[in-house]
């Protein structure tokens, strides 16, 4: 589902990522960590299309990012949904409206658009806020209904730039939890976080590291974490 090969970045002098390679696949759950900083955003945009591939290979969805025109950019993100750091949702729209977004402009057929909006609502907790326009509601709130956007229309994959920032930890928890239920169902997910007690909550899961080999203070094991078969591969000389 994402195939990376020797991707490196650069703003200006300052390279952000350098020769990272690591894949993951279909269906197949992964975290995505390292220092603020260290280019855990900048790698999610380049792989959602947003930023220009600089140097390496990308495969995402079964696109082959450096060969993509601008043109056709639509197709990967009809197969790839993202939720970014600042969710990106209408403040004016109600819950529903939001969620319901990805399927309408695709012409879903109403019937099925309430089915899907519901269900996914409820794994979410988010139904009694469901007529609710999202200016009124709290941070992590709003985070859900960015993240059931994101996974409303099925994605084959799904990038989520810290989608438990805002939550508190049973919730973030619980997201976990959702998230990992939605990778079961195809949708291959890669999360970037800081917070290690939630990688550590998923030991199974395998961990794309950023930021240069240093282990944070109070960091954990990523040979650990990443269990026999993890498809990642840090980025020794990121951040310099
Ligand atoms: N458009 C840009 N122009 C110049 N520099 C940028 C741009 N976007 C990001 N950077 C720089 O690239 C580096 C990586 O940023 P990025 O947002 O990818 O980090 P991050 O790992 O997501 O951090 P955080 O955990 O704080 O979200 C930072 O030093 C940032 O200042
Ligand atoms: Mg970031």
């Amino acid at each position: 589902m994402i195939d990376v090969r020797g991707l490196s970045h650069r703003f200006g002098h300052r390279t952000v990522l350098s020769d990272l390679s690591f894949s993951l696949e279909k269906g197949g759950f992964a975290f995505l960590t390292g220092p603020s900083g260290s280019g855990k955003t900048t790698l999610l945009r380049l792989l959602h299309g947003s930023l220009p591939l600089q140097a390496g290979q990308a495969v995402v969805a079964g696109h082959d990012l450096a060969a993509l025109r601008p043109a056709k950019l639509y197709q990967l993100r009809r197969d790839v949904s993202v939720v970014f750091q600042d969710f990106k949702i209408l403040p004016e729209r109600t819950v529903v409206e939001n969620v319901a977004l990805p399927l309408t402009v695709r012409g879903t057929p109403k019937a099925r658009i309430e089915h899907r909006v519901r269900s996914i609502l409820t794994a979410l907790r988010l139904s009694e806020l469901a007529n609710r326009r999202c200016a009124e509601l709290a941070g992590g709130e709003q985070q859900r209904v960015a993240i059931a956007r994101a996974v409303v229309a099925g994605p084959r994959l799904m990038l989520a730039d810290e989608p438990t920032g805002n939550l508190d930890w049973e919730l973030s928890l619980r997201l976990l939890d959702i998230l990992r239920q939605f990778s079961a169902h195809g949708t291959a997910i890669l999360m970037a976080t800081h917070n290690h007690a939630l990688v550590a909550a998923a030991p199974d899961a395998p961990v794309v590291r950023l930021g240069g080999g240093e282990p944070d203070p109070g960091g954990f094991d990523v040979a650990d974490a990443a269990g026999p078969d993890a498809g990642s591969d840090a980025a020794p000389e990121a951040g310099r």
